[in-house]
C-alpha cells in the first residue's frame, strides 16, 4: 500500500511549478494505495441516473489528511445520486458526516436509500406484505392512475394496470420510512423496463426497432424489449429488483458506525444557489415549513461536487415517467423544475440582460463571440454562468475559513468551439474569493454516463478535478 498523502504532496508541488492540469489516474490510484474497488460490493448503482461521478475520484480525495478533518461536515450541493454522499461514510480512511443538495426529487430519493441501511430480514418480510396486498387486488376496482399525457402510448395497459396495483400496494404500506423509500425506488427502477421507451436514450423517446435494423445484435434486443414491454410480470421484475438492491444495500451494515448511524448522509435542501437545512419527508420530498434556516455560514468542512454540465444533461427529463409514477411531479411542474435546472437549455432571450456583465474576461468574453453567432445559445452559456456564480458564492459563505472545495467538471462545446469550462469555472470561483490550488485530469471512462446532445453540443472525454481553497474571511 502507498502513502496517499505523499502523492498528494507531490501533486502540489509539481502544480506549483507548472500551473497546468496534472493528468491523473483515480482509479489506479485507489487500487494500488488504498486497495479499494468499486463493483457491485456497494448500493452505487441501485438505480440509473445520468452524469455521474466516477467514484474513485471521491476515494481519493477523501482520504487525504490534508483536505478535511476526520470529524469533519461534507457538503455535496449538487448531490444527484449520492455517489460522494455514499463514498463519505464508507471512506477507507475516515468515515464522514456528509450532506446533500440536490434539486432532483429522484435524486434525492435514490441518495437516501444508497445510503441507508436497512435490516434485510424485515425488509423481506415487508416485501412479503407487498405481495400479499397486491394478490388480493381484484382486477375489477378502479385503480389510482398517475394522470398523465400520452400515458397508453408509453405503457401498455397490462403494464399499467399492474404498475398501478404495485404502486398501490407500496402505498398502502403501514410500516417506517426508510423501508417505504427502498420499495419506492425499487418501484421507480421497474417503470423503464416496462416502458415502450428506447433504452439507449436516457431521456424517453418512442422505441422504435427498425433504427437499429444495421445492428443484428440491438436490433433483436429492441423487438425483444418491446415485446416484454406490451406483456411485463411487473411483480417479477419488481422481486428481482428487490433482492439486487437489497444485496448491495446490506454491504452498509458490514460498517459499523454507519449500521449504528453514528455516521450518516443526509439531503438537507433542494437547490445549490440558496442552501437552507432541512430534512427529507417520503419519497425525497424536502420538508418546506416556515421555521426553515439557512445553512450556517462557516459551518462545512469541505465540499465536494460535480456540479451540472453547461447544457449536455437532461436531469428530470430523463426521469419524467418515473417522477410521474412516484406522484413527485405533475406534468406542469416537471417543465417548471426543467427550467430551474443549472445548465438548463430552456432559456428564453426575455431571461437575460446581456448588458449586465458576469464581470470574469474570460467568461464575459466567450458570452460576448456567442451573442454574435446565436443570441439563443448565448443565453444558455450566460444564464449557466450567472447560476454557477450564484451557487459557488454560497459554497464560499458556508465554508470554514482556509477550507477546500472541489469541482469535478468535464469540458464542453458550445457552437461548435471547444470550451474549457473547467478554466472558466476557476476564474469565477477566484473571483468570489477562492485560492486555486491544484488542476488533476482524468479520462471519463464508460460513455454511458454522458449523453449527446443537438449538433453543437458534444461529448465530455476528460474530467478535471478543480480544487480550491477558501482563503480565511
Ligand atoms: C453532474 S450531476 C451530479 C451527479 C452526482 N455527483 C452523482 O454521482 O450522481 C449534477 C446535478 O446537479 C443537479 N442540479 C441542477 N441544478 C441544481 C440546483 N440549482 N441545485 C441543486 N442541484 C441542482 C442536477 O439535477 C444533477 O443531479
Amino acid at each position: 500500500m502507498g502513502n496517499v498523502n505523499a502523492i498528494w504532496e507531490r501533486l502540489i508541488h509539481q502544480y506549483e511549478k507548472k500551473r497546468r492540469a496534472i493528468p491523473f489516474d483515480f482509479k489506479n490510484t485507489v487500487l494500488e494505495n488504498l486497495g479499494e474497488r468499486r463493483s457491485n460490493n456497494y448500493p452505487h448503482y441501485i438505480h440509473y441516473y445520468p452524469g455521474k461521478i466516477f467514484p474513485y475520484i471521491p476515494i481519493f480525495l477523501l482520504s487525504l489528511d490534508e483536505l478535511c478533518s476526520p470529524s469533519g461536515i461534507v457538503l455535496d450541493p449538487f448531490s444527484g445520486s449520492g455517489t460522494i454522499l455514499l463514498e463519505s461514510i464508507i471512506n477507507p480512511v475516515d468515515k464522514r458526516n456528509v450532506w446533500g443538495v440536490e434539486i432532483n426529487p429522484l435524486g434525492r430519493l435514490i441518495s437516501k436509500v444508497k445510503t441507508t441501511p436497512l435490516n434485510i430480514e424485515s425488509t423481506r418480510n415487508i416485501l412479503k406484505q407487498i405481495f400479499h396486498y397486491n394478490r388480493s387486488l381484484s382486477n375489477s376496482i378502479s385503480l389510482p392512475i398517475p394522470k398523465f399525457k400520452n400515458m397508453s402510448i408509453w405503457f401498455s395497459e397490462k403494464a399499467i394496470k399492474e404498475l398501478a396495483k404495485l404502486r398501490l400496494s407500496i402505498e398502502s404500506l403501514n410500516t417506517e420510512r426508510n423501508h417505504k423509500d427502498f420499495f419506492w425506488l425499487c418501484f421507480s427502477s421497474v417503470i423503464r423496463k416496462v416502458a415502450k421507451a428506447d433504452p439507449f436514450i436516457p431521456p424517453p423517446v418512442l422505441l422504435k426497432p427498425y433504427k437499429y435494423k444495421d445492428n443484428h445484435k440491438k436490433y433483436k434486443y429492441v423487438q425483444n424489449f418491446l415485446k416484454n414491454a406490451e406483456n411485463p410480470d411487473v411483480v417479477a421484475i419488481f422481486e428481482t429488483i428487490v433482492e439486487k438492491n437489497l444485496k448491495s444495500i446490506s454491504a452498509l451494515n458490514n460498517i459499523k458506525d454507519v449500521r449504528s448511524k453514528k455516521i450518516k448522509a443526509k439531503i438537507i435542501w433542494d437547490d445549490a444557489k440558496d442552501i437552507k437545512f432541512s430534512r427529507l419527508a417520503e419519497r425525497g420530498r424536502v420538508i418546506k415549513t416556515n421555521n426553515i434556516r439557512p445553512l450556517d455560514s462557516n459551518s462545512i468542512n469541505l465540499i465536494i461536487t460535480s456540479p451540472p454540465y453547461l447544457t449536455a444533461q437532461k436531469y428530470i427529463r430523463t426521469h419524467k415517467l418515473e417522477l410521474l409514477w412516484l406522484d413527485l411531479l405533475t406534468e406542469k411542474e416537471l417543465q417548471r423544475l426543467d427550467k430551474e435546472l443549472i445548465g438548463t437549455e430552456k432559456v428564453s432571450l426575455r431571461e437575460v440582460d446581456f448588458d449586465k456583465h458576469i464581470g470574469i474576461k474570460s467568461i464575459d468574453r466567450l458570452i460576448k463571440w456567442a451573442i454574435a453567432i446565436s443570441p439563443e445559445r448565448a443565453a444558455l452559456v450566460y444564464k449557466y454562468f450567472q447560476d454557477m456564480q450564484q451557487a459557488i458564492s454560497e459554497m464560499y459563505r458556508v465554508l470554514k475559513g482556509n477550507a477546500y472545495v472541489i469541482l469535478v467538471v468535464g469540458n464542453n462545446t458550445v457552437l461548435k468551439r471547444k470550451i474549457k469550462t473547467y478554466r472558466l469555472l476557476t476564474d469565477l470561483a477566484v473571483s468570489i474569493g477562492f485560492r486555486e490550488i491544484l488542476v488533476l485530469k482524468d479520462n471519463i471512462r464508460g460513455r454511458g454516463m454522458i449523453t449527446k446532445r443537438h449538433n453543437s453540443g458534444g461529448l465530455i472525454k476528460e474530467e478535471y478535478a478543480i480544487i480550491l481553497r477558501k482563503e480565511k474571511s
